[in-house]
């Protein structure tokens, strides 16, 4: 029986607007709080049409806005926060910007939340939390060392200390979701996944594709509606915990590039190498057997899949209008 409002902040943008229609579906009224900065209206069309009732959108700063005027008069039962500066070099031009939104405005968040009532808070937390691992513990546990090599890594990983304070101190439950590389539908290029945005876009313009380094480093691909599964278990389960949501199986980015190709069709382009960034990890997969346990949730939509539905999506929806 669904009663309270879902709030979900960075709800117009890529996973939260994915979320914010698996709630509606699922019977949810959802408040989103977004400002627009890299989410869309335009996101939040599907969700819309499947019924006016269900979703109220809130133009909202989660650093300055006034939240908990909002929650008092929304009376959320959990809030999703997913509110970020998402863009991992941006964190290293703007150590204090990336701090701002995603330490002060997760702060914000959850005051909100704690002096309105909120039962729980279910927050998108990052791999960059564990920073480089050594390849023998691939893929990575729950449980081994925090050393975030980005500011953003940084701030993401400092959140999770705040969930634990406010648990304890203010009985607010919350769920980490630790997110691998999520790729799907409505993706951006700039966000932690967005090499398949941006592989997508190459192939279907007809350009070479561009890799930084020699494209032997891999990532974890885990598909934006399986990601969704997980928040939408986390409503439920998993409180006090911070769980992997991942697939477990390590993609190399040239492996990714060639089976692009291959499900795209078309004649096959070499990609353009250049120099890698400094410091970048080199390998990358996120143990999930934790989520299995707490959240009966597993990925079950394989990468090939995945990719023909992010094609599917260009097709529908992108390729007439941007690319001719
Ligand atoms: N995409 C991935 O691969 C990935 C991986 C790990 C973690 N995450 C996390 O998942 C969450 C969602 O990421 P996404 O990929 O959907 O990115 P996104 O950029 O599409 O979504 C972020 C949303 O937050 C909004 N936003 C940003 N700053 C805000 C602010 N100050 N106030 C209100 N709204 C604000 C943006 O407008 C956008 O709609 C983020 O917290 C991100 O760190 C994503």
């Amino acid at each position: 029986m669904v009663s309270s409002p879902v709030l979900v902040t960075g709800g117009a943008g890529f996973i939260g607007s994915h979320l914010v229609e698996r709630l509606i579906d699922a019977g949810y009224e959802v408040d989103v709080v977004d400002n627009l900065s890299t989410g869309s209206l335009a996101n939040l069309r599907t969700a819309r049409g499947k019924g006016d009732r269900g979703l109220h959108f809130h133009k909202l700063d989660i650093v300055d806005g006034d939240l908990e005027a909002l929650m008092m008069r929304r009376q959320p039962g959990a809030v999703i926060h997913l509110a970020a500066q998402v863009n991992v070099r941006e964190s290293m031009l703007d150590p204090v910007g990336d701090l701002t939104t995603n330490v002060v405005g997760s702060l914000r968040v959850l005051e909100a939340a704690r002096r309105t009532g909120v039962s729980k808070v279910i927050f998108a937390t990052s791999a960059g939390i564990y920073g480089a691992i050594a390849p023998k513990d691939l893929p990575v546990r729950e449980d081994m060392p925090h050393n975030p090599d980005s500011f953003y890594g940084l701030s993401k990983d400092a959140v999770l200390a705040y969930l634990r304070l406010f648990r304890a101190s203010f009985d607010l439950e919350y769920t980490a979701l630790v997110l691998a590389n999520v790729y799907g539908p409505r993706q951006g290029m700039l966000a932690e996944g967005g090499v398949v945005a941006k592989f997508a876009q190459a192939i279907i313009a007809g350009e070479q594709a561009s890799i930084l380094g020699d494209g032997s480093q891999t990532r974890d691909f885990v598909y934006v509606e399986d990601v969704v599964d997980a928040f939408y278990r986390s409503l439920e389960q998993g409180g006090g915990l911070t769980l992997n949501i991942a697939t477990g199986i390590e993609t190399s980015i040239n492996t990714l590039h060639k089976e692009m190709y291959r499900i795209a069709g078309g004649e096959y382009r070499q990609p353009i190498y250049s120099q890698a960034i400094p410091g970048e990890i080199l390998r990358s997969s996120l143990d999930a057997r934790r989520a299995g346990w707490y959240l009966r949730w597993h990925a079950s939509t394989t990468l090939e899949r995945g990719l023909e539905r992010v094609f599917e999506w260009y097709e529908a929806t992108v390729t007439r209008t941007s690319f001719g």
